[in-house]
């Protein structure tokens, strides 16, 4: 009997969080360190999930896995299996609610490996919408950079809905450092929902302000100007931390790499807990500013080269 398998990655944004849900562009990285497989296999009975959260009928899983259910039953639903008799086990080791992507990471892990066990080929259109339909459910408004993203083998541009690869000539290592804090996307997406309701003059400067710092910070890429974008990401985290989605923790992980001789840094993702960013110019580097970071708070630390030519 055969085994339908399908892997997604995680993912940092690197310019355009918040300002992406706002209509303006932002640019994320694969994150392929950490990673999800799914595999779907013949078991007579009930439709049965394998997971860390959660093992058993997938009909009484916690609410927790309410998005990864819906994705299960639309993905059988268009691949014309029933929901029964099969066992759906997913393992991985993306950090769940630190803005690195993990429930599109998973919901796209559980469509590809449905496809394939089908052996239903799924245009790459119908396989976003299947992992967005998720994602409304994880977090309300989703952009549908995530979805993008994790199933992403290269630097992504996204605007108004449509991801590209970008070019980058950078050469430089992405510090990604987990505060242990779950971050809170729906949270933080309604906050800035009210400031701009609140203030909405200084509201969309900011919305604003994140879209060009992503445009020119493209552009950096591009010409391998890894200081300017450095100093973006750090402006960036100033727009970001206005708008209330940064966190005392965050803001404390950000300043030790900027002292330890990081270019930049940032919060990544939905913010108000979960990970940051930091640019330094190489490993040498990047060793430092882990070291900080930890001593700053920070649980886990990865290092992420950025090549030149897009590859990340
Ligand atoms: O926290 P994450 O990894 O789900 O990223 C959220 C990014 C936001 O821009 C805040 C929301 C979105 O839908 O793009």
């Amino acid at each position: 009997l055969r085994t339908g398998r399908g892997v997604a990655h995680a993912k940092v944004i690197l310019f355009g969080e918040h300002a992406v849900v706002h209509g303006e562009p932002a640019i994320a990285m694969p994150l392929d360190v950490l990673g999800v497989r799914a595999t779907v296999r013949h078991r007579p009975g009930e439709l049965s999930v394998v997971s860390d959260l959660y093992t058993g009928p997938l009909a009484q899983a916690p609410e927790l896995m309410s998005s990864p259910r819906a994705v299960v039953h639309a993905a059988l639903d268009r691949v014309g299996l029933p929901l029964r008799d099969l066992e759906i086990a997913v393992v991985g080791d993306v950090p769940h609610a630190r803005g690195l992507g993990s429930s599109a990471a998973v919901a796209g892990a559980l469509v590809r490996a449905i496809a394939d066990y089908a052996g239903v080929t799924l245009t790459e259109a119908e396989h976003l919408a299947l992992v967005d339909l998720g994602e409304r459910l994880a977090h309300g408004t989703p952009s549908g950079l995530d979805a993008r993203a994790t199933s992403a083998d290269a630097m992504v541009w996204f605007e108004a809905g449509v991801a590209r690869r970008l070019a980058t000539r950078t050469s430089a290592v992405l510090v990604v450092a987990d505060s242990g804090l779950a971050g809170r996307t729906r949270t933080a997406v309604a906050d800035v929902a009210a400031f701009l309701e609140r203030r909405p003059v200084r509201g969309a400067a900011l919305i604003a302000g994140l879209g060009a710092l992503a445009q020119g910070a493209a552009l950096d890429l591009a010409a391998g100007r890894a200081e300017q974008v450095g100093a973006k990401m750090s402006q960036a985290q100033g727009m970001l931390r206005e708008l209330g989605v940064s966190s005392p923790e965050l803001d404390a992980l950000i300043d030790a790499a900027t002292a330890a001789g990081a270019l930049g840094a940032k919060l990544t993702g939905g913010g108000q807990g979960g990970c940051v960013i930091a640019l330094v110019r190489d490993e040498a580097g990047a060793v430092v500013v882990d070291a900080a970071m930890r001593a700053a708070g920070a649980v886990t630390v990865w290092h992420h080269p950025i090549g030149p030519d897009g590859a990340a």
